[in-house]
């Protein structure tokens, strides 16, 4: 499973391409490793909702659209297959909805700037 990594102090989202093992800092601080779905907040509105048709799959953020506001929105969706990952970065106001390939036996991971990362496992 991937690892993200966010610094508390300015919101900075890292993961890394090659792990070589060291610390990340940022404003001086290490980095947090983000862990899924444990922030107390509406799973209906952060667990990305997939919908496969036709060798894709369309994510939405929720079941229950995630707001989508200047401080409060969904910063990025990400689909992870063994060691290959696709990342879409949203920016406040657009839906919260994008399109990937499908990949058997993927993770789609959604990532709120004040509730944390989400994540759904796609068979
Ligand atoms: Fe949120």
């Amino acid at each position: 499973m991937r690892k993200f990594y966010l610094c508390k102090k300015c919101g900075n989202v890292v993961s890394l391409l090659v792990d070589g093992g060291g610390s990340l800092l940022c404003c001086s601080e290490p980095m947090e490793e983000l862990t899924v779905n444990t922030v107390d907040a509406a799973l209906e509105k952060h667990i990305p909702h997939c919908d496969v048709r036709d060798g894709k799959i369309v994510v939405r953020v929720g079941e229950v659209m995630h707001p989508m506001d200047n401080d409060h929105y969904i910063n990025f969706l990400a689909l992870e297959h063994d060691d290959t990952i696709e990342i879409h970065n949203f920016k406040p106001n657009e839906e919260p909805i994008w399109t990937f390939n499908y990949i058997e036996n993927s993770t789609v991971y959604a990532y709120c700037n004040k509730h944390g990362l989400w994540k759904i496992e796609i068979n």
